[in-house]
């Protein structure tokens, strides 16, 4: 009888379908709050260095997460190409996160180490010096802009201060000494450098 009237009143059946699929999304999401798996670092996974951290924003400035995700799932034709597939303790350092949907261009995630620095600074200026077919725009400016080391620490305050990021006071204030005449290039290679390395792919630098 019940079922009756539901099936043949359809604002009703549409408020019931509501109610039980946020049910059952709220099973699914809120225990992943507070699962250590999801929530703590992986071990070793170290906060970005000073370079590095200026690097990921010289990364979002330029646009790349339109061509290249960093997430690499778990299927054998990703994890055969890229490595072991990325968990979601390796993210907690990254706010925000840079997944990215588009992969005009590889997932980046476990790029660090793949390449020497120089190839990444060749590619860099010109992709088409290495990788004659590339698309990817060349990014030669990286090289003449210099980073202002004051506005980097700042930032790297802010992570500590808002998000828990726990960067030592001895680290920021050592910060300036490291970011002292590199320019976006340096940073963003070494950026590139440290992508993935805590799972599996020899240590951070
Ligand atoms: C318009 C799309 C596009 C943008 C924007 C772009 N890339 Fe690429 N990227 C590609 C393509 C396509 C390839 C593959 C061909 C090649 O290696 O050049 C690639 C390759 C790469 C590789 C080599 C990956 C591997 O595993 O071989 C790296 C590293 C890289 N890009 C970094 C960057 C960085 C850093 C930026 C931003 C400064 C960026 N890309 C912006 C399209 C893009």
């Amino acid at each position: 009888m019940t079922h009756e009237v539901v099936e043949k009143n359809v604002g009703l059946m549409a408020v019931l379908i509501a109610i039980v699929i946020s049910i059952g999304g709220l099973v699914e999401i809120v225990p992943l709050f507070f699962q250590a798996k999801t929530t703590e670092p992986v071990e070793g996974l170290e906060p970005y260095g000073a370079l590095e951290f200026a690097g990921r924003d010289v990364y979002v400035s330029e646009g790349c997460y339109n061509c290249h995700s960093q997430q690499i799932r778990p299927f054998r034709a990703e994890t055969e190409r890229y490595g072991h597939y990325s968990v979601a303790g390796e993210y907690v350092y990254d706010r925000p996160f840079q997944w990215g949907s588009k992969r005009t261009g590889p997932d980046l995630a476990r790029v660090g180490g793949r390449y020497s620095d120089s190839w990444h600074y060749v590619h860099l200026m010109n992709p088409r010096d290495v990788v004659p077919q590339s698309n990817m725009p060349a990014f030669p400016w990286l090289d003449e802009n210099e980073l202002d080391p004051r506005e980097v620490v700042s930032r790297m305050r802010t992570q500590k201060e808002w998000f828990d990021v726990p960067y030592s006071e001895d680290q920021l204030e050592t910060a300036p000494e490291k970011l002292e005449g590199k320019t976006e290039m340096d940073a963003v290679i070494a950026y590139l450098q440290s992508l993935g390395t805590a799972v599996g792919q020899g240590p951070r630098r």
